[in-house]
């Protein structure tokens, strides 16, 4: 266990804002779990689970507390009757893990190439994109539970799984400290129709192999074309989250000229189109850029506290609020 004292956040989020940490542990392994919170309470201090902090964002006054890190990596993989089951340690970075699944032919998760962060975040915000979510394949995962103090497991059930939500960015956030991940996979491949910007490129590219290793390099160069990458360019990703949409809102939002998109998973609003229909896309708010290419991705250009992230947030809420009447929430969380 590696016990640091006020430790700067901008280090340790890939939005590169926010002050000092009062204390960040790097767990290395299981046993030393309950000593961390120990540490925490005996000091009476409140904790923080971070991953690679690619959906964190801190604020200029820091945190007061003890940001936990769990740094144990390795992935293996089990052949059952039916499937093959992918376990991660929490600290490993999840591309390794969609990397690793590839190389076998597995299918499930070549869509989430890319994401930025640990494997041990994937399931609490339910990481999803072109078509796949981690509530699709995720099977349990092992955890330390802060109530009880004993390791358990929690089930795709468990985790109560929606929209870029689960129980543990909701109703249990904070209690419980993921260890491990496991994935039930297939030797296969994804069946069309594909998300549009993947049809889109094979159709520009004449790709005809939709092997898990080939969505994967489309995925990745589609990324790679749209999105920043977060280890070079400070950025959380997706900064807004779409808006769903109940039927009858769907029909209200259509007859206002909104394309509502009419998915597997319910009605929704791209609310980077309703961001670039505002006239937003690609400006400057204050050091904070809307991305020219995507404009729900928001870049820290030059921005020097997380004031001016809050400024250009308000900002464009109230820009859309105003014109379309949409209320526009974070995606990332809050420190
Ligand atoms: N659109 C615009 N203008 C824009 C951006 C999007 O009009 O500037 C419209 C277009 O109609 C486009 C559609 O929105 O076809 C969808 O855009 P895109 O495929 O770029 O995806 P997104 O809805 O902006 C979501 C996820 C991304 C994920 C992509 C791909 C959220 C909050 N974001 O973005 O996830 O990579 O889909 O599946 O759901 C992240 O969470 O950090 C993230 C990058």
């Amino acid at each position: 266990m590696n016990i640091r004292e006020n430790i700067p956040l901008s280090k340790l989020t890939t939005m590169r804002l926010g002050g000092p940490a009062k204390y960040v542990i790097d767990i290395e392994d299981e046993s030393e779990i309950k000593e961390a919170y120990t540490f925490a309470k005996k000091h009476n201090l409140p904790t923080f689970i971070l991953g690679g902090g690619a959906n964190t964002i801190a604020k200029d006054e820091g945190f007061p507390g003890v940001i936990l890190r769990y740094t144990k990596t390795g992935t293996t993989t089990k052949e059952e009757k039916s499937h093959y089951s992918i376990t991660a340690q929490a600290g490993e970075p999840w591309d390794n893990v969609v990397a690793y699944a590839c190389k076998q032919g597995l299918t499930g998760i070549e869509a989430l190439s890319r994401i930025p962060g640990l494997s041990g975040a994937a399931p609490v915000q339910n990481i999803g994109a072109y078509g796949q979510d981690i509530s699709q394949t995720i099977d349990h995962a092992t955890a330390y539970d802060t109530k009880t103090q004993e390791f358990t497991t929690l089930t795709r059930e468990d985790f109560g799984f929606s929209y870029r939500k689960s129980i543990l960015n909701t109703v249990k956030k904070g209690r419980y400290f993921i260890t491990s991940i496991t994935l039930n996979l297939h030797q296969g491949q994804m069946q069309r129709p594909f998300y549009n910007s993947i049809e889109a490129y094979i159709e520009a590219n004449k790709i005809t192999d939709f092997s898990p290793q080939s969505i994967r390099q489309i995925v990745s160069q589609i990324r790679a074309d749209k999105l920043p990458d977060p280890t070079t360019t400070p950025s959380a990703g997706s900064f807004f989250k779409n808006i769903y949409l109940t039927e009858n809102e769907a029909k209200d939002a259509e007859a206002k000229g909104i394309p509502v998109h009419h998915g597997h998973d319910g009605f929704k609003i791209n609310s980077g189109w309703l961001i670039e229909q505002s006239g937003l896309k690609g400006k400057l708010l204050h050091g904070i850029r809307v991305n020219d290419k995507a404009a729900l991705v928001l870049i820290n250009e030059s921005a020097t506290s997380y004031q001016d992230l809050e400024k250009a947030r308000t900002e464009i809420i109230n820009t859309i609020k105003t014109k379309f009447g949409y209320q526009l929430e974070q995606e990332p969380v809050e420190l």
